[in-house]
């Protein structure tokens, strides 16, 4: 197999940038694998011109995502693996991801998915606010689209050691009350680029 033909789409929204700085780490772990190359995208905001203008936090994110592209259909379609982020809103992924999927019907269709490992990603507030469940309910539809998913074994140092994100059923940062955007600590780092590696190595063993 030629050099770096795994693809793998690492498909994220952030409006203050948490899960942005979580897709940048995942891509990270992506490209320690040989044959991979992770391909960043953002899904098209939903956010209200007058509610960006209001909020430096907001525009400081997108000023820090401004070169990265915005999703389509066919991102999806020629990926052969595939790590989704969102923010966890009432402990469910965020409305823009949401209506991203809910347009990937023809990619049902067509089978596009079917076989391809995905794995996923979040952010939230509060430690117990709801990032496992964020995780687990993003699975059904990536399920039903038949892709393999792809967690992160619970025994892994870093998620028996880490006082903040990360969980088996995908990376994880916890920010806080105090503020709308915090770094991620180095155990939410390490499990982040361990699942962007796991995705990547999964799917390259399955594409040979
Ligand atoms: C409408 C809404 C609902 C939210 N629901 C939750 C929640 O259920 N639990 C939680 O801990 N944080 C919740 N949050 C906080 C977000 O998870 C947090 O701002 C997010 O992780 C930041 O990610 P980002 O910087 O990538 O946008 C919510 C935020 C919004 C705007």
């Amino acid at each position: 197999m030629s050099d770096k033909n795994v693809r793998i789409l690492v498909l994220y929204y952030s409006m203050y940038g948490n899960v942005f700085k979580m897709a940048q780490e995942v891509c990270n772990g992506v490209s320690e694998v040989e044959n991979a190359q992770p391909i960043l995208r953002k899904v098209p905001d939903l956010l209200p011109e007058a509610v960006v203008k209001k909020n430096t936090d907001i525009q400081r994110a997108i000023e820090w995502q401004k070169d990265v592209q915005v999703a389509t259909l066919d991102d999806l379609r020629k990926c052969d693996g595939l790590v989704l982020g969102t923010p966890t809103r009432f402990g469910n992924m965020c409305s823009q991801m949401r209506n991203f999927l809910d347009k990937t019907g023809p990619l049902w269709l067509e089978g596009a998915l079917i076989g391809k490992p995905a794995g996923i990603f979040t952010s939230s507030v509060s430690l117990h606010g709801g990032q496992e469940s964020t995780c687990l309910s993003a699975m059904l539809t990536l399920l039903h689209h038949g892709m393999i998913i792809v967690g992160i074994p619970s025994g892994t140092p870093e998620l028996m050691k880490t006082k903040t994100g990360g969980t088996p059923y995908g990376a994880s940062h916890v920010v806080g009350l105090e503020q709308n955007f915090k770094e991620l600590s180095e155990e939410e780092k390490v499990l982040c680029r361990f699942l962007g590696h796991r995705v990547a190595s999964v799917t390259f063993k399955l594409k040979k």
